[in-house]
């Protein structure tokens, strides 16, 4: 039994037309669909499956949902059991609620986010096929993102009133999807408050992370890249077209990723994710930051953590 990777991401815009241009032609992304509710569908050209980001026009900003492709059918049976038994409701959801889903399962983090899990959706092949394939398609647009990565999700984190969200959705994470603890922050006078986790379900550093904040909320997705030079010429494609971007290229000391942050024309932050940082395996011994090193564990190189990043999110 195993959730496989991210699925998808359902985010909120304010702007339809300026996030279409955003996601197309800077984060390079390719338009697949679009339903009859005005739901924008995306894929990365290196993902074979139908889509990976959907676009939804809203008032606000933010996330609606993240979505996990498990392996087969039988292991959604197998997590419904676990997720229930854990005390968290789980709705069953009917093939094709999901736009090219199979049936689906529905139900909240600790943290209040929702979450998908689902077996199957529409294969289409990526766009340099599975026979014989090139390297890279030709007719890539902007940063030419491969896949969509991760998302780091924000949750309530008020050590004061006996509130961590983080260690809830951590351990729900781990007990329940059966992912293992990579990296975490911890913090407080004995330094055993867990503000921060980064948890895998494959051999990437991450398939999730949860950061502590006043308030739940979506803090970033990330988008793969092969290389550092690709990261800076994604950095020159968001130059080019304005974007503001939160953090230039930079190496995270935690995952080891080169990165930039940066955000959509709604303020939804994203992010580039170059490097594999390291081989991520179930036994590998937990890597702890401390909260006086926190600021290298974010920005490695210069070692402190800008006020936005905590403060800042949809
Ligand atoms: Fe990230």
């Amino acid at each position: 039994m195993a959730v496989l990777r991210i699925g998808h991401i359902n985010i909120r815009v304010m702007d339809m037309e300026t996030a279409l241009h955003h996601y197309e032609n800077v984060v390079g992304l390719k338009r697949i669909h679009e339903d009859s509710d005005g739901n924008v569908y995306f894929k990365g050209w290196d993902e074979w499956d139908k889509y990976s980001v959907i676009l939804t026009e809203a008032d606000s900003p933010g996330m609606n949902h993240i979505a996990y492709k498990v392996r087969n059918d039988a292991d959604l049976d197998y997590y419904k059991d676990r997720i229930r038994e854990y005390g968290i409701t789980v709705e069953e959801v009917p093939p094709g609620t999901l736009y090219a889903v199979g049936r689906a399962l529905k139900f909240n983090l600790p943290s209040g986010h929702e979450m998908y899990l689902y077996a199957e959706k529409e294969f289409v092949g990526t766009d340099v096929g599975s026979t014989n394939p090139e390297p890279w398609p030709d007719g890539l647009k902007g940063a030419g993102a491969h896949w969509l990565d991760h998302a780091l999700l924000m949750c309530e984190l008020d050590p004061e009133k006996g509130v961590n969200k983080v260690a809830e959705s951590t351990q729900f994470m781990i007990d329940v999807l059966e992912f293992y603890l990579v990296e975490q922050v911890t913090v407080g006078p004995d330094g055993d408050i867990q503000a921060a986790s980064w948890l895998s379900t494959s051999n990437t550093p991450h398939d999730i992370a949860f950061v502590g904040g006043p308030v739940m909320g979506f803090h970033h997705c990330a988008f793969f890249l092969d290389s550092w030079d690709d990261v800076l010429k994604a950095a020159d494609v968001m130059a080019k077209n304005n974007v503001k971007m939160d953090v230039t290229p930079q190496r995270h000391g935690i995952t080891r990723g080169y990165t930039i942050y940066f955000f959509d024309p709604s303020g939804n932050r994203n992010k580039t994710f170059a490097g594999l940082g390291y081989l991520a395996q179930p036994d590998r011994p937990v890597t702890t930051w401390t909260e006086d090193q926190l600021g290298s564990g974010i920005f490695y190189h210069t070692g402190e953590l800008n006020e936005a990043f905590t403060t800042v999110y949809t």
